[in-house]
Formats: C-alpha cells, sequence, structure tokens
C-alpha cells in the first residue's frame, strides 16, 4: 500500500508540466493512428536517437531533450519487470513521459517470460509507441541473474520472452482486460492514475512494435549466430552495441561487426540501429555511410549535451546527399547553456521532487566543461540541493567573470526556455 501511495504522489508531481498534446502539436502524429501502430516504419532514415542510459534518460532529460534537441525517438531507461508488474514506484517513475516525448519506447529487463507478458499489457496501457527488450546490459546484477546481455546465453528464453512480450501486445489490443492479464488491481489503479494526471485518458488499443537491444555477444563476438537466432522471434528492429559483454564499456566499439550482421537483419525485415562510441555529428555520419544499418541510437555524448540532437536533419542530409556536414556549430553561449541548466533542474525538481536533487547532480557536473572556472563550477554543483540555489549560484559565476564571457547578462529563471531548439516553445513555470 505504502508502494501505491508513493507511486501515486509520483504521478501527481508529474502532472505539474504534464501537457496535453494539443498544447503541444497542433497536429496528431500519425503513428498514433489505427490498430498497428509501428512508428518505425514511419521515421525518417538514417533514424537518429537517444540510447537509453539508466539513471540519465529519466523523464527529466528526456523531457530537456524533446525540447532542445530533435532525435527521431526516445527510450526510456530500462525497467524492471518484476518491479513494474508489482506497482514499485521506481518502475512508474522510469515510465513517466510526456506527449512531447513521443516516439517514446519504453524499455524492460527482466528473465521471466510470464511477467513480460503482464509488463506489455502495462506498457500498452500507458500509451507508449514500442517496447524494447534489454538484451545488452553487462551489469553483473542484471546479467548473472539471466537477464540482460546474459540472455545472449539463453538463446530459448531469449526468444520465449520476445514471443510472450508480442503476445502481450496482441492480447491488449484485442481487449483483454488487465485483470484477466493477472495485473493486480493496486497496479491498475497506478496505470489509470497515471494516465489522467498525464492528460491521457483514453489511451487507444493498438498494436505496438517490439524492438531488442544486445550485444554483439557474450565474451566473444557471434552478432551473425546471434542475430539469426533473434530474427526468428520476428523483432521489428535490433539495436546493436558494437561490444561483448565482457568487454563492458572498454576499447573501441566494433562497427565491422555490426555492418556484418545488417544484411541478415534486413533479409528478415528486420530494421538495425548501431550504437556505441558516436562523440559528434561526423561520427554519426562515417558509422551509418560505412555500415549500412537504418540509424543510430546516442548514448553518452548526450549527456551534458543535448544539443547534439540539434544535429540531426544535417546528418540525414548528410547521409542521404553524400555530402559532407555543414555549419555544425559547436555548444550554445554560455547564459544558454546555464539557462538549460537550471530548466532542466526545474523539471526534476517538478517530476521527481526535491528531495531526490542529489540525482541531478550527474547532470549538472556534466554541463561545466570548457570553459574558465569549470573545474571549481562542478565542485559546487556537486553541493546544490535546489534548482533556485543552483539559479543563484550560476548567476554569481556569470556576473564575477563576466570579463571572460561574451554573453554573461543576468537571467532570471522565469526567463527560461529560450535556448536552442524549443519544439513547442513551452516554459516550465511554477504552479
Ligand atoms: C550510465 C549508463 C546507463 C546505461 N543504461 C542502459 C539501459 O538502461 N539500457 C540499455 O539498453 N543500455 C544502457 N546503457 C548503454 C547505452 O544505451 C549505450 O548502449 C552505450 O552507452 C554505448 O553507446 P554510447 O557510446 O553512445 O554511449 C547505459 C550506458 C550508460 C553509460
Amino acid at each position: 500500500m505504502q508502494h501505491l501511495n508513493s507511486t501515486l504522489e509520483m504521478v501527481r508531481r508529474c502532472h505539474v508540466f504534464g501537457n496535453s498534446r494539443a498544447e503541444l502539436n497542433s497536429k496528431e502524429p500519425d503513428w498514433l493512428d489505427g490498430p498497428t501502430a509501428n512508428f518505425w516504419h514511419r521515421l525518417p532514415r538514417p533514424i537518429i536517437g537517444l540510447s537509453p542510459m539508466d539513471g540519465i534518460t529519466d523523464a527529466a532529460f528526456r523531457e530537456i531533450i524533446a525540447r532542445h534537441g530533435c532525435p527521431d525517438v526516445i527510450f526510456t531507461e530500462f525497467t524492471h519487470v518484476h518491479e513494474l508488474t508489482e506497482g514499485h514506484p521506481r518502475a512508474f517513475d522510469a515510465l513517466c513521459y510526456t506527449e512531447l516525448q513521443r516516439p517514446i519506447v519504453a524499455q524492460l529487463y527482466g528473465n521471466s517470460p510470464e511477467r513480460f507478458y503482464q509488463a506489455a499489457h502495462i506498457v500498452c496501457a500507458l500509451g507508449f509507441d514500442g517496447i524494447d527488450i534489454n538484451m545488452g546490459c553487462p551489469s553483473k546484477t542484471v546479467a548473472s541473474a539471466g537477464s540482460g546481455a546474459g540472455l545472449i546465453r539463453t538463446p530459448e528464453l531469449a526468444l520465449s520472452i520476445l514471443a510472450s512480450t508480442r503476445q502481450g501486445i496482441l492480447d491488449w489490443a484485442a481487449g483483454q482486460a488487465l485483470s484477466a492479464a493477472g495485473i493486480p488491481q493496486s497496479v491498475v489503479d497506478c496505470i489509470h492514475f497515471s494516465n489522467a494526471k498525464w492528460g491521457r485518458p483514453d489511451i487507444s488499443r493498438r498494436i505496438i512494435p517490439v524492438s531488442v537491444k544486445t550485444r554483439l555477444g557474450y565474451d566473444t563476438i557471434m552478432m551473425q549466430e546471434w542475430g539469426a537466432c533473434l530474427s526468428q522471434g520476428n523483432p521489428d528492429l535490433i539495436t546493436v552495441h558494437g561490444r561483448t559483454l565482457t568487454q563492458l564499456y572498454r576499447g573501441e566499439a566494433n562497427w565491422e561487426a555490426i555492418a556484418q550482421v545488417c544484411p541478415i537483419l534486413h533479409a528478415r525485415g528486420i530494421l538495425v540501429l548501431g550504437n556505441g562510441d558516436i562523440r559528434s555529428p561526423r561520427d554519426a555520419v562515417r558509422r551509418i555511410r560505412e555500415s549500412g544499418v537504418d540509424g543510430i541510437l546516442i548514448g553518452r555524448a548526450a549527456w551534458g549535451n543535448p544539443w547534439i540532437f540539434q544535429h540531426t536533419a544535417q546528418i540525414r542530409q548528410a547521409v542521404i546527399q553524400e555530402t559532407d556536414l555543414r555549419d555544425v556549430q559547436g555548444l550554445p553561449s554560455l547564459t544558454d547553456r546555464f539557462r538549460l541548466m537550471v530548466e532542466h533542474a526545474q523539471w526534476f525538481e517538478h517530476m521527481f521532487g526535491q528531495k531526490r536533487f542529489f540525482c541531478m547532480r550527474k547532470h549538472l557536473t556534466r554541463y561545466c566543461t570548457g570553459f574558465p572556472s569549470a573545474a571549481s563550477l562542478r565542485a559546487s554543483m556537486n553541493r546544490v540541493s535546489s534548482a533556485k540555489d543552483m539559479h543563484y549560484l550560476l548567476d554569481d559565476v556569470l556576473k564575477s567573470h563576466s570579463a571572460h564571457f561574451d554573453d554573461a547578462a543576468f537571467f532570471h529563471p522565469n526567463q527560461l526556455g529560450g535556448c536552442g531548439t524549443n519544439r513547442a516553445g513551452m516554459t516550465p513555470t511554477h504552479s
């Protein structure tokens, strides 16, 4: 019961910034239409998306990415199917989103096909555009339990999870009640509460796509066999991170191995996204050209730099027209960067509450690089405990270092939202 109450409280807080789609977009996105809603096939190519990152791509960061970048698709952090099907607040936290974040894919992990079946119902009922199954997490706790990249060693279980997830989606779309899928009433209440609070009272019953994100192999590269095996489960798309499980994040991502699996998956009608070590728009163009993938996911390079997705259209144009990437601008002015930091912190507070502000610090320190006094500002950022504190701190920095900065004008927290590409042109305001 305590779980349920805190989940509902979290959902309530999230609604502070919940915007109706009508406010954000006058035209409904067409992937929301119809009983079969495979948005993947309607995205422009090459696809450029935000990779899932546990503890990083939370709802507040995704909101900032959606407002100040322009990725084609956004993934949530991974969410454990047990936690989701038991109504754990952490799971519902991870699956908060606003309409601006569409198309948005919920990533799930676990090792139980039955739980994936139920979790698929919940994700559908929350209105997501797709489900991604994590078969790539190398962390000991996840992989040794047979989840994440651990599934590379149990291909039958991996296929069974794919089939259960798909069946869950089909049964939901066919009208099955959540209770008939064995989902407890307390969890059904969380779903309804979340949808109501986020302005999504009517979730249509549609068949959403299933994708997989994985690695090249467990301890050796075996992507061609693993890809062929996964293709038997008919995922709509597979994202391949160019490393094995045992490599963790060491060495360079192997894009040749990603390229080699593309023809195998394409022959079976499966889209392929490549992932790993894309640090700049130029890297993106080169990797897409050389590997034959349908697109890429960018992870760490977006952390502290949501503006990287402002180059999505240029990357696409360079790939399609086989030209060089032109006019790639660096980071925005320092004042604009500071404005975005405050805006990010405000979204975080409104979505998750000030008590958890310490989780925001890892983002703040990432934003503080490449200018005089960045190191000392990072140290200060590790101590701030509210968006307001942070705003005053940044304002002091701008004033005291005005000689170094071209644009050190005073900025006020209520003047936020003006930097970069703001898709909605909206400013978060305190309710
Ligand atoms: C802090 C952190 C958390 C991550 N969490 C997830 C996750 O929840 N799900 C997932 O599929 N991959 C996760 N990843 C892997 C990234 O999505 C991505 O595959 C990897 O970082 C390589 O891409 P990059 O070089 O663009 O960062 C995580 C990576 C990092 C650094």
